[in-house]
């Protein structure tokens, strides 16, 4: 399983510290919440403090923007060196040009859903994006509970990037732990997402490695 820890449940005043552990962990990419307080009723941290995370942080970015207009953050995201940029669906009115702008500036796009909105409005865009973030929560905040009806959506998903034979990778985000995690690979998920199971756990590395090997 690809691993994508949140950097959202880490201990924001030992970043250097957490970037250690990470680097040398089983970890495959880091996951960053940016949050605007608009689209979801939580701000989390911006582009000067992921600026210093990138420069301690040897594994791919996985930036999760949760802001209203995210195409008008395509440079920034460029400039920490993302692997990925994730925009919400609910958040673009032309989501196609989006996806366009984040692949000319080199980056892999990926589409983000929340819980409320079907894999069906995904039918005409599948093939253009790199990945299909699936929320498992309301977007906002870390430790919440999982909402059981992800798999259900992930199967669908699946069934939708096997019928059209879209490269997409699918990810989940939220509520996400090795039992979480199990039901999720079987319904066809390709990476997880974890905050508070990895960083608040008495040893964050191994409990890292216990959802790569799901
Ligand atoms: C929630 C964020 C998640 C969050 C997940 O809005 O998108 O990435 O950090 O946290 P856990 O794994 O604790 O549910
Ligand atoms: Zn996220």
């Amino acid at each position: 399983m690809i691993v994508s820890p949140s950097l959202l449940a880490a201990d924001f005043a030992d970043l250097k510290g957490e970037m250690e552990w990470l680097n040398q962990s089983s970890a495959d990419w880091l996951h960053l919440d940016v949050m605007d307080g608009v689209f979801v009723p939580n701000i989390s941290f911006g582009f000067p403090v992921l600026k210093h995370v990138a420069k301690l942080c040897k594994k791919p970015l996985d930036v999760h923007l949760m802001i209203v207009r995210p195409e008008k953050f395509v440079q920034e995201v460029k400039d920490l060196g993302a692997y990925i940029m994730n925009v919400h669906y609910e958040a673009c009115t032309h989501l196609h040009r989006v996806i366009g702008q984040i692949h000319e500036a080199g980056m892999k796009a990926g589409v983000t859903l929340n819980p409320a909105t079907p894999v069906s409005v995904l039918q005409d865009i599948i093939e253009d994006v790199d990945l299909v973030l699936l929320m498992s929560v309301n977007p906002g905040f870390g430790g919440q509970k999982f909402i059981p009806h992800t798999t259900t959506k992930v199967k669908e998903l699946r069934k939708l990037i096997n019928e059209t034979g879209s490269k997409a990778l699918i990810e989940i985000d939220g509520g996400v732990n090795t039992q979480t995690g199990k039901l999720l690979k079987e319904a066809g998920a390709d990476v997880l997402v974890a905050g508070n199971y990895i960083f608040k756990a008495p040893n964050p590395s191994e409990a890292c490695a216990q959802l790569s090997a799901l």
